[in-house]
């Protein structure tokens, strides 16, 4: 099975988006499960920050290559989505460098815990309506 066709993600009309879409709920779930396991020990520790770097370093590409997208078809709500995009990568590199700098699981846990539904519901809306528009706007041309 692969990553996409074992997402419970909703799907969008591009399937960049539904590939990458699947490869941060991945992440997300590996991260997840290492804290569930009380990850206190170093190799533990150690993986977490990489998973996180990994999950930071795949939002900022992915997010880049959506803005890319509705720059080309001049997609109306571009400003309102690329504003949305902004916000959430502040956030995650503010949680990465918390992390890096006192590694509280606690607080981590807590970062952690909000972005399953903000993925979804971002999924559902933002990323719906532009995919929706660029794969009309690709029809036509
Ligand atoms: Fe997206
Ligand atoms: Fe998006």
């Amino acid at each position: 099975m692969s990553v996409v066709e074992g997402s419970r993600l909703p799907q969008v009309a591009l399937a960049f988006m539904n590939e990458d879409h699947a490869r941060a709920e991945s992440l997300l779930q590996r991260l997840e499960a290492m804290i569930a396991n009380a990850a206190t020990d170093r190799e533990s520790r150690e993986e977490i920050g990489r998973l996180l770097a990994a999950l930071y370093e795949h939002c900022q590409q992915h997010f880049t290559h959506e803005e890319r997208e509705m720059e080309r078809v001049n997609f109306p709500a571009l400003a309102c989505h690329q504003g949305e995009h902004a916000r959430v990568i502040a956030q995650m590199d503010q949680a990465c460098r918390q992390w890096r700098a006192a590694g509280d699981v606690g607080h981590l846990y807590e970062y952690l815990s909000i972005l399953p539904d903000w993925l979804r519901n971002h999924v559902a809306t933002m990323d719906h309506v532009t995919a929706e528009f660029v794969s009309r706007h690709d029809e036509v041309s």
